[in-house]
This record gives structure tokens, C-alpha cells and sequence, in this order.
């Protein structure tokens, strides 16, 4: 089988060293790729945003899967592509149709999906430019604080959580107004608030039946303690320790089967994997949000305790011979710790020389590129250093270890990863 990865992350070049491992390195490509997935697989210089080279690379390479690995590229309708060009039509692509997207790129359409097929999520209304004033009516129905989501993709921007009804008043005529979010915000969804703990469970999905994959829970704020701004996700723990049998039957039943059904009953062309962002209130899940692919810092953690081939999975995704079941795991924990550039999520220097003695297999590059002999950096996530341990201290102190013998100029990192998880580890 040959696989061509759309992306440049982490994610991508764990998703990428997984699958070379199972089908070897010449049959694993990537697009654009990054520092680190080069020495597991091939880069190719073009990105998902050029359908016509994603079309003649399949063709040129004999691609046969094509793992689209970001949102933006399923919102932007790769799949559809594809199938609609007679050519590549029988190219497998692993994701959602654009519209069955909307799962993740319409916090309405997820909200209402939620609603058919009854699933536990916080209590919404939707609203427009032409429903302001209800939706100022509704903020005032509720308890503080007040929930705001801009119904489209906000590059994880368009949450607000407000503490005053004035200033949630303000925001939501703000959003649908004066387009804060631009079109992202011409909808929005007005929540409940749900006080709880967060963790995510991923699936991967034939659009029949689904095999449930690791579980994990990311860090996403900048600073420890989980202050300051949101980032694309500084570290991830995988097993999560409060996901124990009991809640995991209920997430089993009571969110993953339903959704998997509804799928199929809300005929969405649904296939790849399910990412369901979880909040725990009194021991019960509560979906956040979906995303329609792998997250990014939790795959640099689940891809990696997944202890049967993923490229068999596809296989059988592509037959359609997946049955419902939980996907073998390594027992061990998997932690991964970001380093960053000095400034990120704001602005940040780029072209710094990185330093790395003795990498791990498992040191996910994110934002790095190779220039002639050197390593430089990229981007504001730089490396996620990916260990294991039969503990999670053992796996962070690794992890740890790993990300401080890295050098580059500003280098960042929380040093606080699993710290809220201890308690629950019996
Ligand atoms: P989302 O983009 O929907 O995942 O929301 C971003 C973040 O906002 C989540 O990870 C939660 O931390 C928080 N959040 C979203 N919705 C709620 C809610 N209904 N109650 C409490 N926190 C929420
Ligand atoms: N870690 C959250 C995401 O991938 O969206």
C-alpha cells in the first residue's frame, strides 16, 4: 500500500513513522512534511491547498490511501475532489465529505446532530444577525458564565467564556454584528457552561462501525496552571487515569455508538477518524466539541500506544470489514512535552539552529525544516518529545529529559504536563 499524509504537524510525522514502521519507509509520503518526517518518509513539496498536485502526485506515485491530516483540507472539500475526478476516484481518502466536516467546521451543525441523535452536550440556541436581540434575551435566561462560540472554524479562536452579561451582550453583537470572527462568526451558538474535566477519545470509522483508539488529555493554554492564551497544545498524557471502566462504558455507549449511528442515519459520507473533546460533570461525558481528525498534541501520544497496525485498520476501513471493538493499546503511558519558540502563541523569531543530542524515534517535529545540513526552526510549535514509562511520572521525567538536552534560542516549555492527573492515579 502507498499512503500520502497531507499536513506538516506532529501529528502528521507520528501518523507518518507509525505507518512506515508497518509498510516501509518508501511507501509513506508526506505533504509538505517537516524536519522530522523526512527520516521516516518521503517529503513532497506542495500543500492539500493544491488539489491539481495532490492529483497528479497520487497518479505519478500510485497512491493508494490519502490521509488528509488537518481540518482545513477536509473543509476544503479534498474528498469531494477526488471523487468527483474520474482519475483519482478510487484513491481511498481516509476523512469526511465537506459536508459531513461540518461535524467540526459548524458548531451548529454538530450542536443539532447532538440534538437528532440525543447525546449528552451542554443546552444551545444558534443565533444570527437578525436574532441578536433574542440571543441577548437568552444570555439574560441563563447563570454566568455565559459561553459564546462562533459558529465556524476560528483556528481555535472563536470561544469566549464571560463572566458579565453586559460584556457577553457585547461580544455576541460583536460577533454577529460587526463579524469579529468574519464569516466564522455569522452564527453563533450560545451555551450552557459545563464545570468540569476535559480529556479527549478518538474513533476511526468506516461510516459502519468504529474502532476505538487510545484515549488522551491535552494541554492546550500557554502557561502553567493552564493560564494565558490558547495554543495549538503545549503536551498530552495518554492513558487518561480518571477514564476508568465505569466512565468508559458510558462514553462507549452513551456518545461514541450514537454517534457512529447517527452518522449512517443522518446519511453523512463519514469515514476516518472521530475525535470527541469531552467534559466529565459527575461523572458523566458531555461532548464538547467533534473534530474529524486526529488531534494535535494527542496522536503524538495515542498514535503511539496503538498496539496493532494502523495501516490494517485503513485496510479494513476501505473494506468495510471494521467491527465495533477497542483497539489493542501498549499498557504503558506515553506522554509528549512541547518545546516552543520564545513568544509563541504571539509573534516569534524563526531560522533558529536546533541542537538535538540522541533523538528519540519518538521526537515529533513539528515546526522544523532542514536547510542544507541544519535543523532550523519553523514555527511556533517546534518538537514534541513522545516517551513512555510504566508510570506517567516515568514517562514525563523522560519526556523531560529529552526536551532539555534540545537547543534553539528561546526555547519554551511548560513544565507543569500530567501534574493535574497525579490525583487520580491510585
Ligand atoms: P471548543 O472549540 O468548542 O472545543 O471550545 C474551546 C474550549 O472552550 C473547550 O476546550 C473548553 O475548555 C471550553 N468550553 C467550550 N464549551 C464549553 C462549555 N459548554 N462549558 C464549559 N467550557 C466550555
Ligand atoms: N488538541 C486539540 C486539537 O487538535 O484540536
Amino acid at each position: 500500500m502507498r499512503i500520502l499524509i497531507l499536513g506538516s504537524g506532529a501529528r502528521e510525522h507520528a501518523i507518518a513513522l507509525k505507518l512506515s514502521k508497518e509498510i516501509g519507509k518508501e511507501n509513506v509520503f508526506v505533504a509538505p512534511g517537516n524536519g522530522g518526517t523526512q527520516n521516516c518518509s518521503s517529503n513532497v513539496d506542495f500543500t492539500f491547498k493544491d488539489f491539481d498536485k495532490v492529483k497528479a502526485f497520487c497518479l505519478q506515485e500510485q497512491i493508494e490511501v490519502l490521509i488528509p491530516g488537518s481540518e482545513e483540507a477536509i473543509d476544503a472539500g479534498i474528498r469531494d475532489f477526488m471523487e468527483a475526478d474520474s482519475e483519482v476516484k478510487d484513491v481511498f481518502v481516509f476523512s469526511p465529505d465537506k459536508h459531513a466536516g461540518q461535524l467540526e467546521s459548524s458548531k451548529a451543525f454538530a450542536k443539532e446532530f447532538m440534538a437528532k441523535e440525543g447525546i449528552p452536550t451542554a443546552a444551545y440556541q444558534s443565533f444570527t444577525a437578525e436574532t441578536v436581540e433574542e440571543g441577548h434575551l437568552f444570555l439574560a435566561s441563563l447563570k454566568p458564565p455565559y459561553v459564546l462560540k462562533a459558529d465556524g472554524l476560528a483556528a481555535g479562536k472563536g470561544v469566549l467564556i464571560l463572566n458579565d452579561l453586559q460584556e457577553a451582550k457585547d461580544e455576541l453583537s460583536s460577533m454577529l454584528v460587526d463579524a469579529k470572527f468574519g464569516a466564522a462568526s455569522s452564527t453563533v451558538v450560545i451555551e450552557e457552561f459545563l464545570d468540569g474535566i476535559e480529556f479527549s477519545v478518538f474513533a476511526l470509522t468506516d461510516g459502519d462501525n468504529y474502532v476505538l483508539l487510545p484515549e488522551a488529555k491535552d494541554y492546550k493554554r500557554i502557561g502553567e496552571g493552564d493560564t494565558g492564551l490558547n495554543t495549538g497544545g503545549m503536551g498530552a498524557v495518554s492513558p487518561v487515569p480518571f477514564f476508568d471502566d465505569e466512565l468508559k462504558l458510558k462514553t462507549i455507549r452513551d456518545v461514541v455508538e450514537p454517534t457512529i449511528k447517527g452518522l449512517k442515519k443522518q446519511k453523512l459520507n463519514y469515514r476516518g477518524f472521530v475525535f470527541f473533546g469531552l467534559i466529565v460533570v459527575n461523572n458523566d461525558p458531555f461532548v464538547i466539541e467533534y473534530n474529524v481528525r486526529m488531534g494535535d498534541p494527542e496522536t503524538e501520544v495515542v498514535i503511539p500506544r496503538l498496539a496493532e497496525s494502523l495501516s490494517q485498520l485503513i485496510i479494513d476501513a476501505k473494506n468495510g470489514q471494521l467491527t465495533n471493538r477497542i483497539a489493542a493499546a501498549n499498557p504503558a503511558f506515553a506522554t509528549t512535552v512541547f518545546a516552543v519558540s520564545g513568544g509563541y502563541p504571539e509573534d516569534y523569531d524563526k531560522d533558529k539552529v536546533i541542537t538535538i543530542n540522541d533523538a528519540s524515534e519518538t521526537l515529533f517535529h513539528a515546526g522544523t525544516k532542514m536547510v542544507g545540513d541544519a535543523l532550523l526552526t519553523s514555527g511556533g510549535r517546534v518538537l514534541a518529545a513522545t516517551c513512555y514509562g510504566a508510570t506517567m511520572r516515568e514517562a514525563l521525567n523522560a519526556s523531560y529529559e529529552e526536551i532539555e538536552s534540545i537547543t534553539f534560542e528561546g526555547k519554551y516549555y511548560r513544565k507543569d504536563i500530567g501534574n493535574d492527573l497525579e490525583k487520580f492515579i491510585k
